[in-house]
């Protein structure tokens, strides 16, 4: 008896230290998710540190470092005929010509994180807006709208080279009025944790439940731009390819056939999805996906076009933007080591009673399985 009760004892004792520990662990390295300091621009410069909108003096706009002409806005209606709006909040900035703002974070050497931020042109067409940290950065063109309430939002990620980054929000553009230029309306950060191996499926993050920071109070969703090669994915094991971005959107603002997130399919064939999983040539596999709609006003006849290997699959839903969703699969066999699964919206969509803001179908729960051969 007393061996038993000891190896018990040990045992209790092992787990309860253990479990401590792993706690401990948590709390101490808890992930970075949330705004970046003065991230939704209400702390306002001193009054003595504007002129009219302009903001005077690098350090003047409070947790951050500004360059050029930036202006601090209150959103609606401004002098000169122009309407900013800003959804989060009251307050957002608007980069002039070649203007900048930056910011140290404090962050993990090594690890992968994605900038979550609203932004959205004011005056011409080709605003672009640059994101860097110190070697990593990309031009985010914001000619298309995708929201009509000045909502859009992006992401952006990259690997910390250091354990403080410089993270800069850039105005490239010169134009004829100095002041035109991106307005940003809310920066949040996320830690991007490392994919963990979900048994029964040969597809990475499938469901999307990893991915960028999602705004609590509002949002339209994320808007995840193409990527050149070689640069990090804000949705870890999925690729965007082609022009245009794709949408990821949340359970608390849509409706999301799974789990807590999903991806809308926005910008019809000028954008698709992909991901490359590992398959043996010749083998057999199954491709199961969800698609339906996030029940926010997106109607019509929608087409999904699934690519696996050699097979491609076109799978109709009818919309009634009121949430709903379909699950297809198909059968394909690998030709070689690599197999590259794509998604994308055969067509165009835009809300019932709003034609400014694009949508599309929505993609969630794929998965890939071997399946007996013949
Ligand atoms: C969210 O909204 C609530 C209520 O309007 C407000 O008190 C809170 O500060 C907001 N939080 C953020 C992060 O904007
Ligand atoms: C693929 O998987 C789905 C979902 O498990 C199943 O309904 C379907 O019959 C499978 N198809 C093939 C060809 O095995």
């Amino acid at each position: 008896m007393a061996p038993f009760s000891l190896l018990l004892c040990f045992l209790t004792f092992f787990s309860l230290c253990a479990g401590y520990a792993s706690a401990a662990a948590a709390a101490a390295a808890a992930p970075l998710d949330g705004e970046l300091p003065n991230g939704h621009f209400e702390e306002a410069p001193k009054p003595s540190n504007l002129k009219k909108t302009v903001i005077i003096g690098k350090y003047s706009l409070p947790k951050w470092e500004i360059s050029g002409l930036v202006e601090y806005i209150k959103g609606g209606p401004q002098p000169g005929g122009f309407f900013f709006p800003v959804p989060r909040g009251v307050h957002a900035v608007r980069l002039g010509n070649e203007a900048s703002i930056s910011q140290d974070v404090v962050v993990t050497q090594g690890s992968v994180y994605s900038l979550t931020f609203g932004a959205t042109r004011t005056c011409s067409q080709d605003e672009v807006l640059r994101i860097s940290i110190p070697g990593q950065s990309a031009d985010l063109s914001l000619q298309t709208l995708y929201s009509s309430d000045g909502g859009d939002t992006y992401a952006w990620a990259f690997r910390a080279t250091s354990k403080v980054v410089k993270v800069t929000f850039h105005n490239l553009g010169v134009q004829e009025d100095p002041t035109c230029g991106p307005l940003l309306d809310a920066i949040a950060i996320k830690e991007i944790l490392p994919l963990k191996y979900i048994r029964g499926t040969l597809v990475k993050n499938g469901g999307f439940e990893s991915g960028p920071h999602v705004f609590k109070n509002f949002s339209t969703g994320i808007l995840l731009p193409p990527k050149a090669k070689d640069q990090i994915s804000p949705l870890p094991g999925w690729i965007i390819e082609s022009l245009k971005p794709v949408k990821y959107i949340d359970k608390k603002h849509f409706q999301v056939p799974g789990g807590l997130a999903a991806i809308e399919l926005v910008a019809g064939r000028e954008s698709a999805i992909a991901q490359i999983i590992r398959t043996i040539p010749n083998k057999f596999y199954n491709l199961t996906f969800t698609i339906g709609d996030a029940k926010n006003a997106c109607h019509g006849s929608m087409m999904v076009e699934a690519f696996a290997g050699k097979e491609t699959l076109k799978v109709p839903y009818m919309s009634q933007g009121k949430g709903g969703f379909k699950t297809a699969s198909f059968k394909f066999q690998a030709t070689s080591p690599r197999t590259r699964i794509t998604f994308y919206s055969a067509y165009y969509h835009t809300k019932l009673h709003d034609f400014g803001h694009m949508c599309g179908p929505v993609l969630d729960n794929v998965i890939v399985l071997p399946v007996s051969s013949h």
